[in-house]
């Protein structure tokens, strides 16, 4: 199975710097052998002039968006649906941890996100992960570790999940990534990812069976650059990466890229 890198860029960059951002990215990958999945997920604004750089010539780089609403239509000041994405990205990053926590996103609107997503044929980078932060103690113990994993976010998935049924969960990615790993430059371990991972996948098997739960990719993301980012692609559970800050840096994500190319 191909890797998959998802940039996740936020709320930055300029116009001038998403187009110079995405044609580099884009002219990249297109000389890199054996290049991953990519998938660039600009602020919306930037959505179609990004989608006119990538369908200019054929290309492995797919466009993202970072957010949706669930309804199809009407009086939603400030949303964005599914059926306007649908013609210009092929991926919706879902519940992720920032509009969580600061947009108070709960699991009940982001399994209607996910279900409007989905089966409106979009894929889905289904964000989970633990909203605790890390104590400094926790931090000094070296936690959390595989014996942490007992976590409520499991239930999360579950919840979601049991809304989308087997003939759709090609369109599911599950992007793990725990609050205290995003944008703090404390990433988790490759060990402790890739136990998160085999819990995600026993909960898939239990559902789905062990094909969905092979071959459905499984991200992490948090604080991944071109240091540690092979630590992570090199666990056989561990299907991809999402990042945030290093997506920004041209340098840093095609090293990524260039990691991936190589899993
Ligand atoms: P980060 O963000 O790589 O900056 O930690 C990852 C994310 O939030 O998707």
């Amino acid at each position: 199975m191909k890797p998959l890198v998802v940039a996740n860029w936020k709320m930055n960059t300029d116009l001038s710097e998403a187009i110079v951002l995405a044609t580099t990215i884009k002219n990249k990958l297109a000389e890199m052998e054996n290049a991953p999945e990519v998938v660039i997920c600009p602020p919306y604004l930037w959505l179609y002039p990004v989608a006119e750089i990538l369908q200019k010539t054929p290309t492995n780089v797919k466009l993202g968006a970072q957010d949706v609403f669930w309804e199809k239509d009407g009086a939603y000041t400030g949303e964005i649906s599914v059926a306007m994405l649908k013609k210009m990205v092929d991926y919706v990053i879902v519940g992720h941890s920032e509009r969580r926590r600061i947009f108070g996103e709960t699991v009940e609107m982001i399994d209607k996100k996910s279900k409007a997503v989905i089966y409106g044929d979009l894929k889905a980078i289904l964000c989970i992960g633990e909203d605790k932060k890390m104590s400094l103690e926790d931090n000094e113990l070296g936690r959390p570790t595989e014996a942490d994993i007992e976590n409520p976010m499991f239930g999360n998935l579950q919840k979601i999940l049991n809304n989308i049924s087997i003939e759709v969960m090609d369109k599911v990615i599950i992007a793990y990534e725990p609050v205290w790993a995003i944008g703090t430059g404390k990433a988790a371990t490759g060990a402790y990812v890739s136990a998160i991972a085999s819990a995600i996948r026993k909960i898939l098997a239990k559902k789905y069976g062990r094909v969905v739960a092979k071959e459905t990719k499984i991200l992490y993301g948090g604080s991944v650059d071109s240091y540690n980012a092979g630590e992570f692609l090199h666990q056989p559970e561990i299907d991809g990466i999402l990042a945030g800050n290093a997506s920004l840096k041209v340098g840093e994500f095609i090293k990524i890229c260039q990691i991936a190319s190589e899993k």
